[in-house]
């Protein structure tokens, strides 16, 4: 199997990180292969940022679990089963923004396709990921202004989805490809 095959098939979601921070060209270089992403007519409808201060990042935790608590319960309740945290005590999280003014629906799936570049980059450097949408919550309170700004959403532009990163304690391991979703004919 080639790299790229070997990249894909063995990922899988990290829910137990070592929080030891990343070398930052590790950083850089998983930021460079979402911003390769192709996207609908090359508009690359994003702004990737890449947060790894330990302070910034317990702020957006707590704020999106305290958010959370109060506008789906029933999530909270899900990540006070898995440990209470919704970063996982990750390094870094790499927040993509989204445009505002592109084509409503189109932007999501480019998002989407930067959020696979990022997570199979980091898998092909030994590195552990969890794409995160529930970050989300870290922005949707009274104080969500102010933490865009902090993460330097541009202007314009609204939380699309996250990727976690760092190193695993430890992983659940990939799941199996489910073979009747797929028809070769
Ligand atoms: C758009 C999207 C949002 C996700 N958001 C979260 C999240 O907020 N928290 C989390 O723990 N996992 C999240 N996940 C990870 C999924 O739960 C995971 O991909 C799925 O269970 C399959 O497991 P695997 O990634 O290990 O193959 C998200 C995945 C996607 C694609």
């Amino acid at each position: 199997m080639n790299e790229t095959l070997n990249a894909i098939f063995t990922r899988s979601s990290c829910r137990d990180f070592d929080p030891t921070p990343l070398p930052r060209e590790d950083l850089a270089i998983i930021a460079q292969a979402g911003a390769a992403a192709p996207s609908g007519v090359n508009a690359q409808p994003w702004h990737i940022c890449v947060v790894a201060d330990a302070d910034t990042l317990a702020a957006l935790d707590a704020e999106g679990l305290g958010n959370m608590q109060k506008a789906a319960p029933e999530f909270y309740a899900r990540i006070q089963s898995r440990g209470g945290t919704l970063f996982y005590h990750a390094p870094a999280i790499a927040i993509v923004w989204v445009c505002d003014s592109y084509k409503p629906g189109a932007e999501l799936l480019d998002c989407g396709i930067v959020t696979q570049n990022m997570v199979l980059a980091a898998q092909s450097l030994g590195l552990a990921s969890c794409i995160c949408g529930l970050a989300n919550f870290a922005f949707a309170g009274e104080r969500g202004v102010a933490l865009a700004a902090k993460c330097r959403a541009p202007e314009g532009h609204r939380f699309g989805v996250s990727v976690l990163l760092g190193k695993a304690n430890t992983l659940a391991g990939a799941h199996i490809p489910d073979e009747g979703k797929i028809t070769l004919l």
